[in-house]
C-alpha cells in the first residue's frame, strides 16, 4: 500500500520503452509518492530529468556494478528496461535486491523488460511456424532453453523469485512500433529509437527497394508502443497495491502482442510507401543477397535474427492485470509509411548538413 514514499530504480528511462514507461508511471494518482532514482548514462538528460521531471537521476552505466547494487539495494522496487541481455547488470541489480531482503526483511520488487525472441527459432524467412505459445502455458515456458536470446537474463530474475528474496515479473513484447511521442520526449530526456520497423523504413529506402530474407514467411507477434506503455502502468501498479493473486517467478511472464505479422507483410507495407513516397517502383519485396544482408544487418546472425518466428498470445495481461491493448497489426503497417516519411526527413536532413 501507498503509506510511505515507495523507492524506485529506473534503468532505461531515457530510451524507447523504458521512456514511454517512465512518463506515464509519473501520471500515476500516487506519483508524488514514488521516490524514483533513475540511472541515466548521459548528465544532461540526466539533469534535464531532475529539473523538469523532479525524478532523482544518478549518472552512470549499467556496467558499474558496485553502484547498481547499492541504487537497487536502496529500492523497494526495480524497473529494469535498459538492457534484456545484461547478465552483469541483472546479477549487479540482484545482489542489491537480496542484501536489501536480509538487511531489512523486504521483499523488493523487479519489474523486467525481456522480449518474446526468447521463441525465436531458425527459421530464416523461409516458413511460418505453427507454434503460438501463451504466457499462461507455464510448461511451455519452463520449456524455453536457457540458450534462447534474452532468456539466461530472464531465468535469473525467475531464479530470485524462486529463492524468495525477491518478487519478480519479466514483460516480454514481441516487435514494438508506433513514433516516440509525449513529455520525456519532447524535453530531449529520452530519445527516439530505430526500432525493427524504422529500421526497414531507412535501410529499405537506401536500397531502393523493400527486401526479405528468405520467402519473407516467419510471423511475429506485435505490440504498439502505446498499449506496451499501459501493459507496464497496470503491472507496476498491481504489483504495488494488490499483488496477492498476481503470477510472479516462473508465473510472471508477461508477453506483449496484440496481433501478428509476417515479415514479407510488414517489408511489403514499407515497400508500398516507398513506392507513395517515388522512391520506389515496385512494393514487393525481393530477397536480400547475403551481401545487403552483410550491408543492412552486419552480418547474418542479425539478419537471420529479425526473419525468425516468434509467436505468442499474451493471455495472462489481459487476465490477471485487465490490459485491454487497442492498437493492431493494421496500425503497425500505417506506421510502416509513417517511419518512411521520417527515414526520407532524415535522409534530406543528412544531405543537407
Ligand atoms: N523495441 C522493441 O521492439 C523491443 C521489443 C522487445 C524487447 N526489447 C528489448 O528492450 C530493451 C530496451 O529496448 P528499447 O527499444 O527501449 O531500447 P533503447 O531505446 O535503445 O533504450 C535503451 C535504454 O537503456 C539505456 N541503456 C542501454 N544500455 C545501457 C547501459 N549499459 N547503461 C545504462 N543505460 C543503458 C539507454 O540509455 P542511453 O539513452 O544512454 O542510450 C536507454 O535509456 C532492449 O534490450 C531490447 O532488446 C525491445
Amino acid at each position: 500500500m501507498y503509506t510511505k514514499k515507495t523507492s524506485i530504480l529506473y534503468t532505461g528511462a531515457t530510451g524507447y520503452v523504458g521512456g514511454h514507461a517512465l512518463q506515464r508511471i509519473l501520471t500515476h494518482p500516487k506519483a508524488n509518492t514514488f521516490d524514483i532514482t533513475a540511472l541515466v548514462r548521459d548528465a544532461d538528460r540526466a539533469k534535464l530529468l531532475e529539473s523538469k521531471f523532479g525524478v532523482k537521476a544518478v549518472v552512470g552505466s549499467l556496467k558499474d556494478a558496485d553502484k547498481l547494487t547499492d541504487l537497487a539495494e536502496g529500492a523497494h522496487l526495480v524497473f529494469h528496461a535498459a538492457d534484456s541481455d545484461d547478465e552483469p547488470a541483472m546479477k549487479a541489480i540482484l545482489a542489491g535486491m537480496k542484501k536489501r531482503h536480509e538487511k531489512i526483511r523486504d521483499t523488493p520488487i523487479l519489474i523486467h523488460l525481456s522480449g518474446a525472441g526468447s521463441l525465436t527459432d531458425d527459421a530464416r524467412g523461409e516458413y511460418a511456424s505453427q507454434t503460438v505459445t501463451s504466457d499462461l502455458d507455464i510448461a511451455a515456458i519452463d520449456a524455453i532453453p536457457p540458450t534462447a536470446f534474452h532468456h539466461a537474463v530472464d531465468l535469473m530474475a525467475v531464479a530470485a523469485d524462486t529463492e524468495g528474496y525477491a518478487r519478480t515479473y519479466i514483460v516480454a513484447p514481441g516487435i514494438i512500433y508506433g513514433l516516440s511521442h509525449g513529455p520525456l520526449f519532447d524535453a530531449g530526456v529520452a530519445k527516439r529509437n530505430l526500432n525493427q520497423v524504422a529500421f526497414f523504413a531507412e535501410a529499405f529506402l537506401a536500397r531502393g527497394r523493400a527486401g526479405v530474407v528468405g520467402k519473407g514467411a516467419s510471423i511475429w507477434a506485435d505490440v504498439h508502443i502505446d498499449d506496451t506503455t499501459e501493459l507496464f502502468y497496470l503491472l507496476f501498479d498491481k504489483a504495488l497495491t494488490d499483488p496477492a493473486k498476481l503470477g510472479h517467478g516462473r508465473e510472471g511472464y508477461y508477453f506483449a502482442e496484440n496481433g501478428e505479422h509476417s515479415l514479407y507483410a510488414l517489408c511489403k507495407a514499407v515497400g508500398t510507401a516507398l513506392v507513395e513516397a517515388g522512391r520506389a517502383e515496385s512494393a514487393e519485396p525481393t530477397e536480400l543477397t547475403a551481401e545487403e544482408r552483410a550491408t543492412i544487418f552486419g552480418g547474418d546472425v542479425m539478419a537471420f535474427l529479425n526473419f525468425t518466428n516468434a509467436r505468442c498470445r499474451a493471455d495472462r495481461a489481459r487476465r490477471d492485470i485487465g490490459w485491454k491493448p487497442v492498437h493492431t497489426t493494421e496500425e503497425l503497417y500505417r506506421v510502416a509509411k509513417l517511419e518512411v516519411q521520417t527515414a526520407l526527413r532524415k535522409q534530406v536532413g543528412n544531405m543537407s548538413a
